[in-house]
C-alpha cells in the first residue's frame, strides 16, 4: 500500500478529483490532506471524503519539523501538491527526495515562478495573446516551478477566451491527467 499526502492551499478541486480516482484502489491511499490555510475549502472537501487533515503555520513549516514528523508517523510515501503555494523547505525535499510533485496551470517554463498561480497565470496567458496553454506536472525542488518536467498537456486559447474560460479548460486537463501521472509515479517507487 502506497500512501499519499496532498498539500493544498485553496479550493481543492484537484485534491478531491485525486481522492475520488484512488477511492477504491487497494494499492493507493490518500492518507491525509495538509494545508497552510485554516479556512481553505480543501479541508471541507477532505472532511466529506473522510480524509484526515493537518494545518500548519509558516513557523511550523520553515522553523520546525512537526509537519515532516506527522508525514513520517503516518507512513506517507509520496507528496502531491495541488494548488499549494509555499516553497517546500530543504529538510522535506531531502526526506522525500524525488517523491514530491506539483501541477502548474501553464506550459512551463512559461508563466511560472513566484506569484504565478491560479487565475494570475490565466490572466497573463490571455494578455499575451497566447494561442495555447496547458498543464505541467513536475518534480519539486527548492525553486518555484523549476523542477524537472514529468508531463505536459495542451489546450487551445481562442480569440475572445476570458481568463475564466481558460481556467476551465486547464482544470479539465488537470482532472484528466494528474491522477494517472501520480499512479504511474507510484508504480516506480
Ligand atoms: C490549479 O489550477 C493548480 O494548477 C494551480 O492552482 C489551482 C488549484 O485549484 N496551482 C498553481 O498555480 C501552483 N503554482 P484547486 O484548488 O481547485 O485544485
Amino acid at each position: 500500500m502506497k500512501k499519499i499526502a496532498i498539500f493544498a492551499s485553496g479550493a481543492g478541486s484537484n485534491a478531491q478529483n485525486i481522492a475520488e480516482y484512488f477511492r477504491n484502489n487497494e494499492r493507493v491511499k490518500i492518507e491525509c490532506v495538509l494545508s497552510n490555510k485554516t479556512d481553505a475549502y480543501v479541508l471541507e472537501r477532505a472532511k466529506n471524503l473522510e480524509i484526515d487533515t493537518l494545518t500548519f503555520s509558516r513557523d511550523d513549516f520553515y522553523n520546525g519539523k512537526n509537519v515532516l514528523h506527522f508525514l513520517q508517523l503516518r507512513g506517507v510515501d509520496f507528496i502531491v501538491l495541488a494548488g499549494f503555494l509555499w516553497l517546500i523547505p530543504g529538510y522535506m525535499l531531502d526526506a522525500y527526495n524525488g517523491r514530491i510533485i506539483n501541477i502548474h496551470p501553464a506550459l512551463l517554463p512559461k508563466y511560472g515562478g513566484k506569484g504565478m498561480y491560479g487565475m494570475k497565470v490565466h490572466q497573463a496567458v490571455v494578455a499575451a495573446h497566447e494561442i495555447e496553454t496547458g498543464i505541467t506536472i513536475h518534480h519539486v525542488n527548492a525553486k518555484y516551478d523549476e523542477g524537472d518536467i514529468i508531463f505536459q498537456a495542451k489546450c487551445p486559447v481562442l480569440d475572445g477566451d476570458t481568463p475564466e474560460m481558460v481556467a476551465q479548460k486547464v482544470h479539465r486537463l488537470e482532472y484528466e491527467y494528474y491522477p494517472g501521472v501520480i499512479e504511474k509515479m507510484l508504480e516506480k517507487l
